[in-house]
């Protein structure tokens, strides 16, 4: 375990961006992490996962965690069901496909989503009509003040749409180090429905589809509309769908009887935050090295040296932009730090 000074975060951030932390160590253990957190106890601390749902705007005065802890395994099965528990340091599409592998059912619809596993249910990651929470069972995580572990249940986490209770009442309190999933083992709960899905699966002639049918159309899906981070720096969907009122929607809807929208309940309504910036013709766009993607106006992009100062203001600009344009706030889903 060997502390780094002035280290680039170029290669630990998805969105390739240039920032350094002003130490940096990794660890590969529960046990190193709680040495590391017990012998700096004083020091500022950022705690460091897969770097796929942040953005750097400025270089990181503290010492920054590298959590790598590796590991996955079946802990327990049934007939039906199986728990398998998988560290925090784990890539997150390599876990999906390792269970789908052992035809263990549940992760499949959100495959190829960049990350790892530690940090999934900060944001209760989504894709494709499945969220996180529909598998986990509990997450184990070390309290940074006085390292003790605790575990979280799924009712402790307090799950919502990319939310969850490390986003606030137990923000920079925590280190999450493992997590439990339950899958199924048999009669799969086979989730097709989302219009993308059904599609995909159309155009392969695919009338049953297996758990790795379903893996493969999302990740051709997700690989037609997303770029690679390895290709093209980026954070996944940078602003959240906002949730809007009834009332509101009614106003807004008169004036854009086109746009999408899902009813969430009697009072709230969802928008595509994708839709919005696009009609408010920022897809596709470039400013500098920064840029929203051309098949994705969710996803913003850094075509190569792109400051997240530089990105940022593209946000603030689309988001003054909708706004304006239709009175509905977006929210960033992405940590600006
Ligand atoms: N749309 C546009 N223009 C765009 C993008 C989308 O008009 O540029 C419209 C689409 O035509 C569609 C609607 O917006 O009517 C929704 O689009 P899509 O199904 O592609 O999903 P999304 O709302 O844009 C969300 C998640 C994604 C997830 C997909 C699929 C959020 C913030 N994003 O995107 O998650 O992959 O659904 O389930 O909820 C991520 O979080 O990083 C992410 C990629």
């Amino acid at each position: 375990m060997q502390i780094q000074t002035n280290f680039s975060l170029k290669k630990y951030n998805t969105f390739n961006i240039e920032a350094k932390a002003k130490q940096f160590v990794a660890v590969h253990s529960e046990e190193e992490l709680k040495i590391v957190l017990k012998n700096h106890s004083s020091d500022k601390k950022f705690i460091l996962g897969g770097g796929s749902n942040m953005l750097l705007t400025q270089d990181i005065d503290a010492l920054v965690i590298h959590v790598d802890l590796k590991g996955k395994k079946v802990i327990q099965q049934d007939d039906n069901f199986v728990w398998i528990e998988s560290m925090a340091g784990e890539n997150w599409h390599e876990l999906v496909l390792f269970t789908i592998n052992q035809d263990f059912g549940g992760l499949e619809n959100m495959s190829l989503i960049p990350g790892n596993v530690g940090t999934t249910p900060v944001q209760n990651i989504g894709a494709y009509g499945t969220e996180i929470k529909d598998t986990f069972v509990s997450c184990n995580a070390i309290n940074i003040a006085t390292q003790e572990v605790k575990t979280f249940t799924k009712a402790e986490c307090n799950f919502g749409y990319r939310e969850s209770i490390f986003k606030h009442e137990a923000k920079d309190q925590y280190v999450i180090t493992s997590v439990l999933f339950k899958l199924t083992k048999r009669n799969h709960k086979i989730n097709s429905s989302y219009g993308d899905i059904t599609k995909e699966l159309e155009n392969k002639n695919v009338k049953t589809p297996t758990l790795k049918d379903i893996s493969n159309a999302v990740i051709a899906i997700r690989q037609s509309k997303l770029p690679d981070p390895k290709e093209l720096g980026n954070s996944g969907s940078f602003f959240k769908n906002p949730i809007i009122s009834k009332s509101d929607f009614d106003k807004i809807h008169v004036l854009h009887p086109a746009m999408p929208h899902y009813v969430l309940s009697e009072t709230t309504v969802k928008v595509p935050a994708g839709w919005l910036i696009e009609q408010a013709g920022f897809k596709g766009k470039r400013f500098g090295d920064a840029g929203i993607h051309k098949n994705q106006a969710l996803v913003l992009v850094n075509y190569g040296n792109a400051t997240g100062q530089e990105i940022l203001n593209v946000s603030k600009d689309i988001q003054a932009t909708v706004l304006r344009e239709f009175g509905i706030a977006i929210e960033a889903e992405v940590n600006v730090i």
